[in-house]
C-alpha cells in the first residue's frame, strides 16, 4: 500500500492511472470491522482500492466531540495493508480546505431533518469533504455504510444532482453479535454503557409505534435525539453518558414485508 504524504503528490499520481477501475472508501480511521466489509468489497469489485483517513472538522458541532474522536492511524494503516487497499490518502485540513471553507455543499431538505435537526450544519461538512475526495480521487464507485442512511442518501443524491460520474455503493450495517451496530464510538462507551448500548436495535426491531419506541429507549436510559420512520427504515439517535450512536432497521411495516416474502 502506498501512502501518500501529501495530496498534491496524488493528484499527479492519479493522472498517471488509466484503465483500470477505482473504488474510494472516505472513512475518518478508527476503522473496525464495518469498515474493513466496505474495503472488501471495493478490493473485490475494483482494479484499484484508495482509502481516505481524515476526520473532517466541518462536520463537527461540537469541539469537545470533535477533539474525543478516536485516532489511531498505525492499528489504521495495518488493517488497511493486510486487506489489499492500494491507496491511502491522509491530508491535512488545510490541504482540504485551501479556501479556509468558504465554499461547501448546503441541501435543503433532507439534511435540516432527523440527526440534521441536532447537529447544525453536520451535512454540510460531511457533502463537501466527500464532494471534495471525489474531485480528488475520481473513483469509479465510492462504498459507504448504510449505518449512516440520512448521510448515505444525501451522498447519493448531491452525486445525481451535480451528475457526478461516480457510483455510490451502499454497504450492509455491521454488527457486534449482540446486534449494536459497529461504529467507531462505540470504544468510547464504558463496560456498563457498552452493555446498555445494545438495548438500541433491540428496541428499533421490536416493531412497537414510534411514541413506545421513543419510551422504551428512555426508559432503557438513553437520552432519544429522535427515533422516526424514513423510506422503509426506523432511524434513531441517541446519547448515552457524551456518546452518540445512531443506528437504523427496517420499519415495522417492512420487516413484515420482508418475513411475507420469505
Ligand atoms: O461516515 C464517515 O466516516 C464520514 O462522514 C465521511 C463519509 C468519511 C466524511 O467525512
Amino acid at each position: 500500500m502506498i501512502v501518500w504524504p501529501t495530496l498534491a503528490n496524488w493528484q499527479a499520481h492519479r493522472e498517471t492511472l488509466s484503465d483500470c477501475s477505482i473504488g474510494l472508501v472516505p472513512t475518518m480511521g478508527a476503522l473496525h470491522d464495518g469498515h474493513r466489509s466496505l474495503f472488501e468489497r471495493s478490493v473485490r469489485e475494483c482494479d484499484l482500492t484508495v482509502a481516505s483517513l481524515f476526520v473532517n472538522p466541518t462536520q463537527f458541532d461540537d469541539d469537545r466531540d470533535l477533539s474525543a474522536y478516536p485516532c489511531d492511524p498505525a492499528t489504521d494503516q495495518d488493517m488497511l495493508a493486510t486487506i489489499g487497499v492500494d491507496h491511502l490518502i491522509m491530508p491535512n485540513v488545510d490541504e482540504i480546505y485551501p479556501d479556509a471553507y468558504r465554499y461547501r455543499v448546503n441541501e435543503t431538505g433532507l439534511s435540516g431533518r432527523f440527526c440534521g435537526a441536532h447537529r447544525p450544519g453536520h451535512f454540510d461538512g460531511v457533502l463537501t469533504v466527500v464532494l471534495k475526495l471525489l474531485n480528488l480521487v475520481q473513483p469509479d464507485r465510492a462504498y459507504f455504510g448504510l449505518k449512516d442512511y440520512q448521510q448515505m442518501t444525501l451522498i447519493a443524491d448531491m452525486v445525481s444532482a451535480l451528475f457526478l460520474p461516480v457510483q455510490v455503493v451502499p454497504c450492509e450495517i455491521i454488527r457486534e453479535v449482540d446486534g449494536l451496530a459497529m461504529s467507531s464510538r462505540n470504544v468510547r462507551l464504558s463496560h456498563e454503557q457498552r452493555d446498555q448500548a445494545s438495548a438500541l436495535p433491540r428496541i428499533l426491531m421490536q416493531g412497537l409505534g414510534l411514541d413506545e419506541a421513543h419510551k422504551q429507549l428512555e426508559k432503557a436510559g438513553f437520552s432519544v435525539d429522535y427515533v422516526d420512520d424514513f423510506q422503509g427504515r426506523r432511524l434513531a439517535a441517541v446519547r448515552i453518558g457524551d456518546v452518540r450512536l445512531i443506528d437504523n432497521v427496517p420499519t415495522p411495516a417492512q420487516q413484515e414485508d420482508l418475513h411475507e416474502r420469505r
